[in-house]
């Protein structure tokens, strides 16, 4: 069955902890809590997908242990098709060493284990789930390669979230519909300084992505969407944020699910921003992420 979104990237192990402030190199902090969650830019965007209602797979590789084995559970109890989840036998299942400051921005450090095991030939065992999905969402936590060849199988609409922040080789740049990196990826992918308005943003993204859609998140500030003949911007939905980890991939996911059911790229762009937003106001990267009711109720508030 042709499923709404295809998801190959990343499942890792969070391990989250809050800390009055983030730890400047040397230093030691005393965190005030810590708790393990699932995550995973790949994962998480599956999650966020299947949650508001998309059939959703996903793509992807864990280890031989119980951190894969309980993950993979997890997701199939969301629903997501996890026929192409494959198992490494010999690296452990990806980690993310995730801390949480008062003012709930976060820093992660994801170590790729058996995420960095995806192949394109084993990519190639799930041709027809990729070609025949409605739209493929990938992100940068799995090899480049195993990515490029999702984006040849699709025969979609072909996202491609940048992060972490990283090259990306022309030959799938230009593969990719619509392009959803944050102000730092854009930089990156742009070769400039950090963009600091929306005329440099706009000059980044057509430089990056001349003919395609690009989705650029700038957190509080909320979105900018570039195309080639008009730019538009999105402001950010004001809530409570208690931990930041996994909006962006909810964002991404919610833009991915619009896209899947027909949705304007504006409309996609405005259920994402909102579902971002009710995903910030709990901790964990996937416990906060809106079902399609629950972002219906927001935007109605
Ligand atoms: O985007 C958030 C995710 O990044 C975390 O869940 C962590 O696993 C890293 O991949």
């Amino acid at each position: 069955m042709a499923l709404d979104v295809v998801v190959i990237g990343s499942i890792n192990q969070d391990v989250s902890v809050m800390s009055p402030r983030l730890p400047r190199p040397g230093e030691t902090v005393l965190g005030t809590g810590h708790f393990l969650g699932p995550g995973g830019k790949g994962a998480n965007q599956a999650v966020a997908a299947a949650r508001l209602g998309a059939s959703t797979g996903f793509v992807g590789r864990v280890g031989d242990d119980d951190w894969g084995r309980n993950m993979t559970e997890g997701l199939d109890s969301e629903s997501v098709d996890v026929s192409a989840l494959s198992t490494d036998p010999e690296r452990p299942t990806g980690l993310a060493v995730i801390t949480i400051d008062a003012q709930a921005e976060n820093t992660i450090v994801a170590s790729p284990g058996a995420n960095g095991s995806l192949t394109p030939s084993l990519v190639r065992e799930h041709a027809s789930l990729i070609a025949e999905a409605k739209v493929v969402l990938a992100q940068l936590e799995v090899p480049t390669e195993a990515i490029l060849e999702a984006a040849s199988l699709s025969s979609g609409v072909f996202c491609l979230n940048p992060a972490p922040a990283a090259a990306i080789p022309k030959v799938l740049l230009e593969r990719v519909d619509v392009l959803i990196p944050n102000r730092s990826e854009l930089s990156l992918l742009a070769g400039r300084e950090e963009t600091v308005d929306t005329t440099e943003v706009t000059e980044a993204a057509r430089a990056v992505l001349p003919d395609g859609v690009t989705v650029v998140t700038l957190g509080g500030d909320g979105a900018v969407v570039v195309e080639a003949d008009r730019v538009s911007e999105y402001e950010a939905h004001e809530v409570e944020a208690i931990d930041p980890t996994g909006a962006g991939d909810t964002f991404c996911a919610a833009l991915a699910v619009g896209l899947s059911r027909g949705d304007t790229i504006a409309e996609a762009v405005s259920l994402a921003s909102a579902a971002a937003a009710i995903a910030v106001t709990a901790q964990g990267a996937q416990a906060g992420m809106p079902s399609m009711d629950e972002v219906e109720a927001f935007l109605e508030r």
